[in-house]
C-alpha cells in the first residue's frame, strides 16, 4: 500500500480593507517609518476595523475563498483547525464560529493555540488526521486579529502586528508530495517574555488587569529577537538533515514574518539566497497564526509541484519549529 501524505490543495487569504502605515503610528507614538523599517522590515499593516467583525470573520472569508478556488463543497469538509490566540471569545471556539459561518455542516472543529507557531503545529496536527486514512479533507486556518491585543500607545509592539486570516485545504496524496516531517518544540521556562498577562484563569480580568494595560501583548523583544533565529535556524536545519537535504535542495523556505531581521538571519544561516525565501511582512506586519499560509498564499504562484519547501515559526509558549514539505499542486 503507498503511503498517504497530507497534501496542501489549495490555499487562500484574506485581509481587511484597511491599513496603517508607519507614518500614521508615528503620530500616534514616538516613531518613525525609517525605525520600523531598518528594525523589523514592516511598511504597513492590515487592521479590522468594524467593531463587529472578529477572527471567525476573517477566516470565514479566507475559508470561502478557498473553497471557490478548489471547487469545493462545504459539506464535504470534515475537520477545520484554525491556529489563533485571539477567537471571538473564550468560547465557543473560533473554529466552530468558523464552520458554521461557511456552511461546513458535517465538519467538526477546534482551534489550536501556539501563537505564532500555530500554523506549524496545526498543519502537523492536521496532517495526522489525512496519514491515517480517515479523513480526506481537512481545513486549517491561521487567522489572528493582532489588533485586538494591541495597545496603540506602547511603541515596542504596536508597530508589529496586524489582522490577517489564511487557510489550505488538506487532501490525501500517494505520489510522494504533501507534508513529509516536523521538528517542533515547546519551553516555557521563559514564558513570560511573551504573554498576555491578563485574561485567563490565572488572573481573570478585573478593574486592576484592565487599567494596568494587562489585555494587551507583552514583549521583550531583545532576548525572544535572539532566541526566535537560533530556534528556527536549528530546528529547519536539523529537518534538513534528517531527509538528507541541504540549502541546495530547498526551493522556498517560508519563515514565520516577525522580524526581517531574524527572517535574513535564518535564511542566511541555511545558506539559502534571497529569492529562496519568501518574505512580505513588508505589507501586512506580524501577523501570528496567518504569517505563514498568507506568505504561501502570496507566493504560490512560484512554487512547482515538487518543489522542497521548508516552513519555520517561533513565538510565544515559547514554541517553535520547522517542516519540510513536498509542494503537491
Ligand atoms: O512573533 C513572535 C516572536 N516575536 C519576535 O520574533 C520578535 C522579536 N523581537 C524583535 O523583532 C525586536 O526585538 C523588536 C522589533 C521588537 C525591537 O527591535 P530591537 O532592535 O530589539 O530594539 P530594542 O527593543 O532593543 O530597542 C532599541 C531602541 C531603544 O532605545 P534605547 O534604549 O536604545 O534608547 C528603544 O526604546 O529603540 C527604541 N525603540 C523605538 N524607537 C523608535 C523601541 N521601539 C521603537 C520604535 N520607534 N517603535
Amino acid at each position: 500500500m503507498k503511503t498517504i501524505h497530507a497534501a496542501i490543495t489549495g490555499v487562500h487569504g484574506w485581509v481587511p480593507q484597511d491599513v496603517i502605515t508607519n507614518d500614521d503610528l508615528s503620530k500616534m507614538v514616538d516613531t518613525n517609518d525609517e525605525w520600523i523599517t531598518s528594525r523589523t522590515g514592516i511598511k504597513q499593516r492590515h487592521i479590522l476595523k468594524d467593531p463587529t467583525k472578529a477572527t471567525s470573520d476573517m477566516a470565514a472569508e479566507a475559508v470561502k475563498g478557498l473553497l471557490k478556488k478548489t471547487k469545493t463543497n462545504p459539506a464535504d469538509i470534515e475537520l477545520i483547525i484554525v491556529a489563533t490566540i485571539t477567537p471571538d471569545m473564550m468560547f465557543p471556539s473560533c473554529a466552530a464560529l468558523t464552520a458554521t459561518k461557511v456552511g461546513a455542516v458535517n465538519a467538526f472543529a477546534f482551534d489550536l493555540n501556539s501563537a505564532c507557531s500555530g500554523f506549524l503545529f496545526g498543519l502537523e496536527t492536521a496532517a495526522k488526521f489525512i496519514e491515517s486514512g480517515t479523513y480526506k479533507k481537512v481545513i486549517l486556518v491561521g487567522a489572528d486579529k493582532m489588533t485586538s491585543l494591541t495597545d496603540y500607545t506602547n511603541r515596542n509592539t504596536c508597530i508589529l502586528f496586524g489582522d490577517a486570516a489564511a487557510a489550505v485545504l488538506l487532501e490525501p496524496n500517494t505520489e510522494g508530495n504533501g507534508v513529509i516531517d516536523s521538528v517542533l518544540h515547546v519551553d516555557s521556562t521563559n514564558w513570560e517574555y511573551l504573554c498576555l498577562k491578563a485574561g485567563g484563569s490565572l488572573k481573570p480580568a478585573t478593574h486592576e488587569t484592565v487599567d494596568a494595560g494587562e489585555h494587551f501583548i507583552y514583549q521583550d523583544g531583545q532576548p525572544v529577537f535572539k532566541i526566535a533565529v537560533n530556534s528556527m535556524a536549528n530546528t529547519a536545519r536539523e529537518v534538513l538533515e534528517r531527509n538528507s537535504l541541504t540549502g541546495k535542495d530547498v526551493n522556498f523556505l517560508i519563515p514565520h514574518q516577525a522580524n526581517k531581521r531574524i527572517i535574513d538571519a535564518t535564511g542566511h544561516y541555511l545558506g539559502l539566497k534571497p529569492e529562496q525565501i519568501c518574505v512580505n511582512i513588508e505589507n501586512y506586519g506580524n501577523t501570528t497564526a496567518a504569517t505563514i499560509p498568507l506568505c504561501m498564499w502570496d507566493f504560490e504562484h512560484a512554487f512547482k509541484k515538487g518543489d522542497n519547501i521548508i516552513l519555520a515559526a517561533f513565538g510565544g509558549g515559547y514554541s517553535w519549529g520547522a517542516l519540510y514539505l513536498k509542494w503537491a499542486l
